[in-house]
């Protein structure tokens, strides 16, 4: 730093006073920054987010009378775009892809797991909670939406992450995470995660908190509800013609929360006779990725979720909603090839695609999830000229990244982790 004003004219005493200047400088700007994250925090937890749904949702536009019996927090932009991705189309040889850009379901940190959290986040400010925590791998996208939006819906965080294999993306993640200053906890190994669950409910109980944990990536009935909605949200597309009827749609299946409940929301939009949903025309074949291990994303327990999820639908209406547990297995097809050594493992399928579609001007894809659910889809999108469309499941907003402080207070082992030279 002194070189920009070192001279030789200048004494040893001058330099040293200049040194302190800029560190002087340096601390105020961090406690500057700090302070406006406070600023951003303290704005949207007081009041400016709904606590039920507005328009913009699809589920609610649909089943208006949902709006009393389903807390909602709004966090996201909706509708996201549908675009037609014709470059990508042509370098693969006259297929027709398409891509719902979830990536940018929110300028603070978009994705799929937006959708995931408005329902999560409502469910979990009507049971009073104060804390929202996110379980997951160090580098988790669902971790880093939970702690950069909980605030927006006046919720502290936490996070309790356990080990995943070491990567660029996966270490911005987790510095992401720490911006936001969420609790952490290290789960030394997976194994010991429903233990660590429990530990920190009982602990907020003992201080007199209401602490809501969630599972891996919230797969539940409840966190399935925001995928059923972007597909009811997409079904309201192809009807108003933004997109065609897509026989197929492509996206990496992890904790299989997602891919659930865009198969629950195919299904009521049949019911409800919109886009695709029209009688006797056949619906799309949901193609999931599989990026976690069996038995995590067997096709039965992914089904079985989305039947659930239009189960609890249904007890919320108080009327039937006729969607068989067959029907939803029967448009689910699991794709395993692009699943390669492990979660969070590099193929060079995956690289490749991602390579392909920065290329042809499409979203960008990240290495654990949507970069083998875009090699799958260009491997489909070969063998077909019927519409196809990826699910772009990754966020595209830039990261915010943590200050040294942030860093200096992890527990070791993650420090570790985050610091160690990427290999
Ligand atoms: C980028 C990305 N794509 C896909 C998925 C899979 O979603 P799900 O866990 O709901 O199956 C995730 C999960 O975190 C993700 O972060």
């Amino acid at each position: 730093m002194t070189a920009i004003i070192a001279d030789d004219d200048v004494d040893a005493h001058t330099l040293s006073r200049a040194d302190e200047l800029i560190g002087l400088i340096g601390r105020f700007r961090g406690k500057y920054e700090q302070s406006l994250r406070h600023l951003s925090y303290i704005y949207y937890s007081s009041g400016v987010v709904a606590p039920t749904a507005d328009e913009s949702v699809a589920l609610f536009r649909h089943f208006g009378g949902l709006r009393a019996s389903l807390p909602w927090a709004n966090l996201g932009d909706w509708p996201t775009r549908v675009d037609s991705l014709e470059q990508l189309s042509r370098d693969v040889g006259g297929a027709d892809i398409w891509v719902k850009r979830e990536d940018l379901s929110s300028a603070i940190y978009g994705g799929n797991k937006v959708r995931t959290l408005e329902a999560i986040m409502g469910e979990a400010c009507a049971a009073g909670a104060d804390y929202i925590w996110a379980t997951g791998a160090y580098g988790s996208n669902h971790a880093v939406a939970t702690v950069l939006h909980a605030g927006r819906a006046g919720l502290s965080s936490g996070v309790a992450l356990f080990p995943q294999p070491r990567s660029i993306p996966a270490r911005e993640n987790l510095s992401a995470m720490l911006s936001a200053r969420p609790d952490v906890i290290n789960v030394a190994n997976v194994v010991g995660l429903p233990f660590v669950m429990a530990h920190i409910r009982r602990r907020g109980q003992r201080r007199g908190q209401k602490h809501y944990v969630m599972a891996p990536g919230a797969a539940s009935p409840a966190g399935a509800f925001g995928a059923m909605s972007a597909a009811i949200e997409l079904a309201d597309q192809v009807e108003a013609g933004t997109c065609p009827a897509f026989k197929r749609i492509v996206l990496a299946v992890g904790s299989t929360c997602t891919t659930a409940g865009i198969l629950a929301g195919i299904h009521v939009a049949a019911l409800l006779g919109i886009g695709f949903g029209k009688p006797g025309a056949p619906l799309p074949t949901v193609n999931a990725v599989r990026v976690t291990p069996w038995p995590v994303t067997s096709p039965a327990r992914i089904a079985w979720l989305a039947y659930k999820t239009a189960q609890r639908l249904s007890r919320l209406l108080g009327e039937p909603v006729d969607i068989s547990y067959r029907s939803l297995r029967n448009s689910l097809q699991l794709i395993t090839d692009d699943y390669g050594s492990g979660y969070g493992m590099v193929t060079a399928r995956g690289v490749r695609a991602a390579d392909a579609f920065a290329r042809a001007g499409g979203p960008p894809l990240d290495i654990v999830y949507s970069a083998k659910s875009g090699a799958a889809l260009l491997d489909l999108a070969r063998a077909t000229s019927e519409p196809i469309l990826f699910w772009a499941t990754k966020s595209s907003a830039p990261l915010p990244s943590a200050t040294d402080g942030q860093v200096g207070d992890l527990p070791g082992q993650v420090r570790r982790w985050l610091l160690d030279r990427v290999l």
